[in-house]
């Protein structure tokens, strides 16, 4: 029995926890208002709100419903265009955008509206820092981006005087949700304690959030039993001990960006992770179905090799192994995952001053486009000698590729352009670039070039002849 609040209605239904929550939405309870458009994540048109019940506060995602799984839904609060309208007129964020003359056939209009009202509910304003970040997964094709965007900058101006101690209070007074959202905590809490009638299979296909599954197999998986494990609190959170993270497979990108104590030691973080999809998908992308995705672009896989990361997998029985995130990836798509294994966490060595790390991607559309080429580098450094370094480049092999022989070749080296000019060679020893629809196999050499390049002039800004040289 899956359980939730749909809007203001509570939701107790035995349909199969595989098929997506658009279908359910239209199909099962009728609700038009979330719109079908590309069926894969990428046009915005279903996006509704995902709320889930922290302590005592709710808290709200943007998520495109297309490639969510029903069973996901299970003890939260599910908001669809329906559930934010105000009975008797427009609310704040359906003003802004019909007074900005922001819609024209209306087909994308629910999409936007629940994505801004998204962002007029998230407090955590680490990740999202303006309406245009949180409208990042939504596609319009025939307004045009500048209208939407004033309606944008209009909302941003309005959200200004929120009061952050009472926020649901504030946005109900002001118009922005209708005031049945106070009597979602006391509700969850209810739905939540009451006892799940159904356990959760152990053999069926894995599911975290499941936007890699359900862009190739949402048909298949609505047939099928799932087994979902992104509410498993084993896979979650991000914890430090003394100078090691370990962060669950569950975590989303978003949730690395709400990471106070990761921002410190990655100060742009945000902008590189504004590189990886889009708000929506990074609001529900994990890092263990990035991993175990073991596409050779994963962003999230070339960021945590060059970490020198560390697997733990938990097996079927309950013991743990570990593996060197190096060895994971085997050949195209092959893993280190048995049957039955589950991926539970990642950790890394915290980085110390005298260590600096970069990333970098290459994609045909800056936002919401996967990579060309992607590339992370991590580099230690003891009296201007390189005690360690670790480079990691996506697109250019059949996985995501650990640079083992140019890491080996810089240890000990000094930071010189003669240095990264012999290493660059290397590098290009070591990768086969295969030419397909994101680049010719030459285009992609050159692209993992200039990233390689690119790594040394951001670290070593200031290093004039350093940054002379390379780019000779
Ligand atoms: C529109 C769109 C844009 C995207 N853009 C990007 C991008 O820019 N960069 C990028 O890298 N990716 C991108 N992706 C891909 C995807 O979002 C990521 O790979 C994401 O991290 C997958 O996580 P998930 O939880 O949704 O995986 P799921 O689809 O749930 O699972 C993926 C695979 O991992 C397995 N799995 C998941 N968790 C575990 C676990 N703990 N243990 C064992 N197996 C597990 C599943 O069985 C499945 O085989 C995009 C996807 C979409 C739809
Ligand atoms: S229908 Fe396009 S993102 Fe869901
Ligand atoms: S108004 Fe027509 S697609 Fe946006």
């Amino acid at each position: 029995m899956i359980q939730f609040i749909l809007n203001n209605q509570i939701i107790r239904t035995s349909v199969n926890s595989g098929i997506t929550l658009l279908d359910f939405i239209r199909e099962h309870q009728k609700l038009k208002g979330t719109k079908i458009g590309c069926r894969e994540g990428d046009c915005g048109a279903c996006t509704i709100l995902v709320g889930e019940l922290n302590d005592i506060e709710v808290t709200y995602k943007s998520f495109t419903s297309c490639i969510s799984p029903l069973g996901n839904a299970n003890g939260k609060h599910i908001v669809t265009v329906e559930g934010i309208n105000l009975s008797a007129e427009l609310n704040t964020v359906q003003k802004a955008m019909t007074d900005n003359f922001a819609t024209q056939c209306g087909f994308c209009t629910p999409g936007f509206v629940v994505s801004m009202t998204g962002y007029s509910l998230d407090d955590n304003k680490l990740n999202l820092n303006s309406c245009n970040d949180a409208i990042s997964g939504n596609i319009c094709r025939c307004t045009g981006y500048k209208s939407i965007e004033k309606a944008g900058f209009e909302i941003e101006k309005k959200l200004e005087s929120k009061d952050q101690n009472h926020q649901i209070e504030w946005l109900i007074k002001e118009g922005f949700i209708p005031d049945y959202f106070k009597t979602i905590p006391d509700r969850l809490k209810d739905l939540v304690m009451s006892p799940r009638a159904e356990s959760r299979g152990q053999k069926e296909t894995i599911v975290a959030n499941g936007t890699d599954l359900y862009v190739r197999y949402a048909d298949k998986l609505s047939e099928e039993k799932v087994h979902l494990i992104s509410d498993d609190k084993i896979l979650k959170g991000i914890s430090f001990n003394n100078n090691s993270c370990t962060i669950g497979a569950n975590t989303t990108v978003t949730e690395l960006l709400e990471n106070e104590k990761l921002l410190t030691i990655f100060p742009k973080l945000p902008s590189f992770l504004k590189l990886v999809s889009s708000e929506q998908i990074r609001n529900m992308g994990t890092l263990g179905g990035n991993f175990v995705n073991a596409s050779p672009i994963g962003d999230m896989s070339i960021f945590f090799l060059a970490l020198n990361s560390t697997l733990t997998i938990q097996r079927e029985n309950g013991t743990e192994r570990n593996i060197p995130f190096q060895e994971f990836h085997k050949d195209y798509k092959k893993y280190d995952l048995q049957k039955g294994e589950l991926l539970k966490n990642i950790s890394f060595r915290v980085l110390d001053a005298s260590e600096k790390f970069n990333f970098e991607k290459v994609s045909k559309r800056t936002h919401l486009d996967i990579a060309s080429v992607n590339s992370a580098g991590l580099i230690s450094l003891k009296n201007g000698v390189i005690s360690e370094a670790h480079f990691s480049l996506g697109g250019v092999a059949a996985i995501p590729k650990y640079l083992f022989k140019t890491n080996k070749f810089l240890k000990g080296e000094l930071i010189v352009s003669e240095t990264i000019h012999l290493a660059e060679k290397v590098m290009q020893s070591e990768i086969s670039p295969i030419s397909d629809v994101r680049g010719t196999s030459d285009y992609k050499r050159l692209l993992a070039r200039q990233l390689f390049f690119a790594h040394f002039m951001t670290l070593f800004p200031n290093d004039v002849e350093l940054n002379k040289m390379i780019a000779l």
